[in-house]
């Protein structure tokens, strides 16, 4: 899997149509980096952010943002503290999705806005139930919001001072469907997820149906665990990622395996993206599993 050092690219920003280009990279399971915050962080919000201290609980696995309803949670600390934080992460994802739709209008025009985090615990040695670690290689899937074939898009930045952020990945999507979707029985599952309840029959006729998963979801969040819970996989080969100090980082994790090692406050944003706004739509998880299976995973449109 490729890692596109996106600062030491020549030629004119990528920005618009020329961006395309990274566009395919990412959907093909390249992660590209900016060894240059591609928007500055102010110092005195660094300095901030650097002084918190989260307990190691196991609560909340991080701080929260959500943009549509502006509101932070998992923070601790006083009023005045929290606001604070608030204000930074605000700021935070106003400029990553900024820069993003800059670079990548043909996403923006039809991406759905997800939550932003803070993560300021140290990675190396946490304690966290298995399905929740996250030094366990693993692709993403959120229990709470199904994603219906849509790319989970996230963008990072480690505002540690001088500490690198460590991942490391077991490959592809491309890679890892045809080797464990089907003889592990997950896909025939989600196959017959496939047909629907009464009740889910109803809540579709009520216009519910985004809010049920897919069988794609059914399929993603079971992934997630199996590879996680796999030692086999787990004990394979593995390429490692070392995240500088200072640098940010987009990938499409929903196809790049992944697990963080080690490394200490992390800014992160994530944006859904429309599977009608790729522009390699052959590469998506979802076309990868509807090949396998041979029949479709989730109603085709967003909406
Ligand atoms: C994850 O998405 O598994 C965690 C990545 C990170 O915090 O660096
Ligand atoms: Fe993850």
């Amino acid at each position: 899997m490729a890692l596109v050092d996106v600062d030491a690219l020549t030629g004119p920003p990528p920005d618009g149509a020329a961006g395309d280009t990274l566009a395919r990279a990412l959907e093909q399971g390249g992660i590209l980096l900016f060894r240059r915050p591609p928007f500055p962080i102010p110092d005195e919000d660094r300095d901030f952010l650097l002084s918190r201290r989260q307990g190691g609980g196991r609560l909340h696995k991080n701080i929260a943002y959500r943009p549509a309803r502006d509101r932070v949670t998992g923070a601790a600390g006083s009023r005045a503290d929290v606001e604070r934080l608030h204000r930074i992460l605000r700021t935070y994802s106003r400029a990553t999705l900024e820069f993003l739709a800059r670079r990548f209008p043909g996403y923006a025009r039809s991406w759905h806005v997800d939550y932003a985090s803070f993560r300021p615990i140290e990675e190396e040695g946490r304690s966290l139930p298995q399905t929740s670690r996250n030094d366990l290689m693993h692709v993403d899937a959120f229990p709470t919001r199904p994603t219906h074939g849509n790319r989970i898009l996230r963008f990072f930045t480690n505002i540690h001072p001088t500490r690198a952020r460590e991942w490391v990945s077991g490959g592809t999507f491309d890679r890892l469907a045809p080797r464990y979707a089907v003889d592990s029985g997950l896909l025939a599952d989600a196959l017959h997820h496939a047909r629907p309840s009464a009740a889910a029959r109803l809540l579709r006729a009520v216009g519910a149906r985004r809010e049920l998963p897919s069988a794609y979801d059914v399929f993603m969040l079971r992934f997630h665990d199996f590879l996680k819970n796999n030692a086999e996989f787990q004990a394979g080969e593995k390429e490692t990622f070392s995240f500088p100090p200072g640098s940010s980082w987009m990938v499409l994790t929903d196809m790049v395996s992944h697990a963080v090692l080690s490394g200490q406050f992390a800014l992160e944003q994530t944006v859904i993206l429309s599977r009608e706004s790729l522009v390699a739509p052959e590469s998506a998880p979802i076309a990868i599993l509807e090949r396998l299976a041979g029949t479709p995973l989730a109603a085709p449109s967003i909406s």
